[in-house]
């Protein structure tokens, strides 16, 4: 290896990254860009809406919509059932309405315009009990292998570091997880390094560096798979420098 210039890619992976969690208070805009209208097909579509959901606790309900066509009105389970709004829990008029989840519980809204609960206008949610709000520690999850870049691989991105900022920031990462990097033995290597060393491109004080895989050998493809958990543990076998 004397001699040889390696090219050197660090992991662009920031702690902030790592260590972005949940936010407390989420804001669901109810149907997401299509609003709060007459759905073509029905209750389905909100129904699908909410299912994607996870409400908490704390979250916000927001229903935008066209003032004097839609409005929204919160209602009994009973009310939601017959489309009956005519004495509703609250009533708003005026786009965005805006409801908090104070409580644990299920909620009904539907619209008071003249058939548009019976055509679909309605939507139900449920905010269970026990808002799950992890704590660093508690994973909500299983541990999960990513593999750095996907497709794109370790790389000298041809769209320079934001291609791994964007990857990173498109992923939420919990104690636990594993990087995978995949690149070229020889053409590229990975060295985790700390905060200041990441901002200055600087991999002397590198805190680990791989180069080349051990097993298997005939492959060009390496796999260096990082641990997040502390200590950092490695799940294969590799040559430190
Ligand atoms: C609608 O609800 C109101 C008040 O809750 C009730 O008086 C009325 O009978 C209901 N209408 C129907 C058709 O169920
Ligand atoms: C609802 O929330 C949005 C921002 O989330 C805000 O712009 C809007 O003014 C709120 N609507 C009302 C009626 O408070």
């Amino acid at each position: 290896m004397a001699g040889r210039i390696i090219e050197l890619a660090i992991l662009a992976i920031s702690v902030s990254a790592i260590l972005r969690n949940t936010a407390a208070q989420k804001k669901h805009v109810v149907g997401d860009e299509l609003g709060w209208f007459l759905p073509p097909r029905g209750p389905i579509a909100y129904d699908t809406w909410a299912s994607l959901q996870t409400f908490s606790v704390g979250d916000i309900l927001a229903f935008n919509f066209i003032n004097e066509e839609q409005d929204v009105a919160q209602v009994t389970n009973e009310a939601y059932k017959t489309c009956n709004s005519t004495n509703p829990i609250s009533l708003k008029a005026t786009s965005p309405a805006n409801f908090s989840l104070h409580s644990p519980g299920d909620y009904y809204f539907i619209s008071s315009f003249d058939r548009h609960c019976l055509l679909g206008q309605k939507l139900a949610i449920s905010v269970p009990a026990s808002s799950p709000q992890p704590s660093p520690a508690v994973s909500p999850r299983g541990p999960i292998t990513y593999t750095v870049g996907d497709e794109l691989g370790w790389l000298v991105p041809p769209a320079a570091e934001i291609a791994y900022h964007t990857w990173a920031f498109g992923n939420a990462f919990i104690v636990g997880d594993t990087l995978v990097f995949q690149y070229i033995n020889g053409a590229q290597d990975v060295a985790e390094v700390n905060k200041e060393a990441h901002e200055n491109c600087e991999t002397k004080k590198a805190i680990l560096l791989f180069m080349q895989v051990v097993q298997p050998a005939s492959s060009l493809i390496s796999q260096a798979s990082i641990s997040t958990l502390a200590p950092i543990r490695f799940t294969v076998p590799w040559i430190k420098s």
